[in-house]
């Protein structure tokens, strides 16, 4: 053990220097170093959602009769998330800590719904593409659940629509879609995927938790995408992350559903204790007022206007950044018209090149399957492209001379 708990305290400017000292060492993410991570908007943005956060940082979201300005926050935000997402009358949602509790609450509604229809969820399954995100094992491990992946074509990175189908059996309650994927950013043919749910009477979910603030202000910019969102009658449910490309502080992600209906199955109501009845719309019991007054507050700081402007600098990156990937003879994976690039080249390895990126001060993703580098693009991205290009010549001539020291990049 080599840190006791202190005998006593230490002045807070001594332990904001060491503090200071400990980020040092931390990836520049103003600097658009990171890959992902770090969702940078600029410095008026931090601003707004630091001074949100911190207005509310003692607020309990558990509570909403006693802090009605956090009931009123939380219920705006999700009226604007349904309002994006096309959202038939009666829709409902709420807020969660992130993509994997908005994820786990979306199944754990789907397998309570099922077994109040009377199936035996003892032994049910959820289908999902092999491109959709570990979430989902998570959560199939907590709630008891199979996973069955299904393929992906090699070079679309779409999924095999026949073998999802075919993976589907009497067990299975619930078929997930991605839009976009984590690995490749492709927008998945949801259409399709929840039509062949909705014919079985199957809870689809779409899983827009990397990109579903991001999507629709690409479509602003030109982009065109299948249909995502809930205007394909078989989606029952969508995750969206507000701490990704939503721009707002850690902590935020929005669960939505259909109907209240679907929703009512996600809350947890329990009152054999002393302290009487106690109900919990999600997985947290106490929830931080900060991160729903930070969303609250760039949401409405931005508006469509400001997220559409900083789309279109993230896509006019992505095309500056394709030129010159191409111009080092790089492929893109996937056909992704969003934020997110996945690119390697034939013959260079991977490990290698990533840990010859890094040693130049950078932090790239990565996919194993195809090897490649993996970036998520955002506007902090647009000054810092020139030195990644750069960079990322000198590092692929060092990996291909066998040179680069390699590095093994993992998401954890
Ligand atoms: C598609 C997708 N789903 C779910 C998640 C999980 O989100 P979180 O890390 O906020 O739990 C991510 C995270 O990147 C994601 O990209």
């Amino acid at each position: 053990m080599s840190k006791h708990f202190p005998e006593r305290g230490t002045p807070w400017d001594a332990l904001k220097a060491q503090m200071e000292e400990m980020a040092a060492g931390d990836i520049d993410w103003r600097h658009g170093r990171n890959g992902y991570n770090v969702f940078f908007a600029g410095p008026d943005v931090l601003e707004v959602i630091k001074e949100a956060y911190t207005m509310f940082i003692s607020e309990n979201g558990l509570n909403q009769g006693a802090f009605p300005s956090l009931k009123v926050m939380e219920d705006e935000v999700v009226q604007m998330a349904l309002d994006l997402f096309e959202a038939p009358d009666g829709a409902a949602g709420g807020m969660t800590s992130g993509g994997t509790e908005s994820i786990i609450m979306a199944v754990k509604a789907c397998r309570e719904r099922a077994h109040e229809q009377g199936k035996d969820t003892s032994n049910a399954n959820i289908v999902i593409p092999y491109s959709g995100h570990p979430a989902f094992n998570k959560a199939g491990h907590y709630l008891g659940l199979e996973v069955i992946r299904t393929p992906i074509d090699g070079e679309t990175r779409l999924p095999d629509l026949e073998a999802f189908e075919a993976a589907i059996d009497e067990n299975t309650i619930m078929c997930v879609g991605s839009a976009p994927a984590f690995p490749s950013g492709v927008v998945e043919q949801i259409p399709e995927l929840s039509e062949i749910a909705r014919a079985r009477g199957i809870w689809f979910h779409v899983d827009a938790c990397v990109g579903g603030y991001f999507a629709p202000f690409a479509e602003m910019n030109g982009v065109e995408l299948p249909a995502y969102n809930f205007k394909n009658r078989g989606v029952s449910s969508l995750s969206a992350d507000l701490h990704k490309f939503g721009y707002a502080a850690k902590g935020a992600s929005t669960v939505l559903y259909r109907s209240e209906d679907l929703q009512k199955y996600q809350k947890t109501d329990f009152d054999v204790w002393p302290s009487g009845r106690m109900v919990t719309p999600t997985l947290a019991g106490t929830r931080p007022g900060g991160a729903i007054a930070a969303a609250w507050a760039v949401m409405n700081y931005l508006g469509k206007e400001g997220y559409a402007a900083k789309a279109k600098v993230i896509l006019e990156t992505r095309a500056r950044l394709e030129q010159g990937l191409a111009d080092l003879g790089y492929k893109v994976y996937g056909p992704s018209k969003l934020m997110i690039i996945n690119f390697g080249k034939e013959g260079l390895e991977l490990f290698g090149l990533w840990g010859a990126m890094n040693k130049r001060g950078w932090w790239p993703g990565a996919t194993v399957d195809p090897p490649a580098l993996h970036m998520m693009l955002t506007p902090a991205h647009e000054a810092a492209l020139d030195d990644f290009l750069k960079d990322l010549a000198e590092a692929t001539e060092e990996a291909e001379k066998g040179q680069a020291e390699a590095k093994e990049v993992r998401y954890s």
